[in-house]
């Protein structure tokens, strides 16, 4: 043993590189290393018990003796092993310029919406993408022959399934799993076989929220939307409402908002100066029963917030394909909000 510890030191003096000490490593302590074979043929049972004691422990000093001399002969390599050009680096040099990542602009809108209604008691859940006919469609009211389901709109899979396209597919998903009451808001991606233009996409992002408890009215629905649109624009933002078509609402509600990009003039992005940005209203007595809810104690809202326009109307951005363009020139102009 003395004579493996002497050898080792000698060798870690000679050592040039990590990789002479990497092989040195494999060496001694290896699994077909010199001190590890020491500890495997070592045929203990002919020691008597003080002679095996004595040679265990020696063994053990001499091992990790050479794991702690190979760590540390390790550690001063690495400094050695530094490219020349690196080690003459002049700390004294002006740095170069370093490119700030950006959050997607739809990210910001979504993490300053979640904010909000965190603060108004709201669960943040999230539905899958891929979902069920059943909840997608049916279990919000929406029964086979609505034009909603037609081949046009959705994005059919070849198992039957489909990618979800609206939020509130999660609705009664959350009922089944929270009951009443509860609030609940789902932001996420949502898929129709459109074509596309500058205010139309075949993939967006909407916002649903759903409260339901006891005694709720569309007032409350309107006290949430009034908090809703002044904390998001922080400023005083024009709406109407007007009522609306949904089959898992009634009476359902259009809430148009006044566009930020024309100021309500009329424009490519908008068309006629309101964009539909809010639709929304209590939740149908139907879709309370599909969850397993008593519609006769409890009430609630549901709105379905279009958090792509929301995202053009907060930014000024006219053109929705902008969004999944993968442009970085766009993005970038959004790394200042950081
Ligand atoms: N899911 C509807 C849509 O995508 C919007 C909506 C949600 C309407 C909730 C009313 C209530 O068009």
């Amino acid at each position: 043993m003395e004579k493996i510890r002497k050898q080792l030191i000698e060798e870690l003096k000679q050592a040039k590189s990590s990789q002479d000490i990497e092989n040195i490593r494999i060496k001694y302590l290896g699994r077909k290393g010199v001190i590890t074979l020491l500890a495997k043929e070592t045929d203990f049972s002919k020691l008597s018990p003080e002679e095996k004691k004595s040679f265990g422990s020696r063994l053990n000093d001499l091992k990790n003796f050479a794991a702690e001399q190979l760590a540390l002969a390790a550690e001063s390599a690495k400094s050695s092993d530094i490219p020349k050009k690196i080690r003459e680096l002049d700390l004294t040099m002006p740095g170069g310029n370093h490119r700030l990542g950006a959050l997607h602009p739809i990210t910001t809108v979504q993490l300053e919406l979640q904010q909000i209604f965190q603060g108004m008691g709201f669960m943040v859940l999230q539905g899958p993408d891929v979902e069920s006919e059943f909840y997608n469609f049916e279990a919000v009211n929406i029964p086979g022959d609505h034009p909603a389901r037609d081949m046009q709109d959705t994005f059919w899979l070849e198992n039957g399934m489909l990618l979800k396209t609206h939020t509130s597919a999660a609705q009664v998903r959350t009922l089944e799993r929270f009951g009443a009451p509860v609030r609940a808001i789902f932001p996420g991606r949502c898929f129709r076989y459109e074509s596309i233009d500058p205010s139309h996409e075949n993939t967006f992002y909407q916002c649903e929220g759903l409260l339901v408890d006891e005694n709720i009215s569309v007032a409350n629905l309107i006290a949430v939307m009034k908090t809703l649109l002044s904390e998001v624009f922080r400023r005083e933002a024009k709406i109407r409402l007007r009522p609306g078509f949904f089959p898992f609402v009634e009476p359902g509600f259009e809430l148009d908002l006044n566009c930020l990009i024309c100021n309500g003039k009329g424009c490519p992005t908008c068309g006629d100066g309101w964009i539909e940005l809010i639709p929304c209203g209590l939740v149908h007595p139907r879709v309370l029963e599909f969850g397993k809810i008593d519609p006769n104690k409890y009430s609630g809202f549901a709105f379905g917030l279009g958090l792509t326009r929301l995202a053009m109307m907060k930014y000024g951005v006219r053109d929705i394909r902008l969004f999944n363009s993968g442009d970085v020139r766009f993005y970038e102009q959004f790394a200042a909000s950081l």
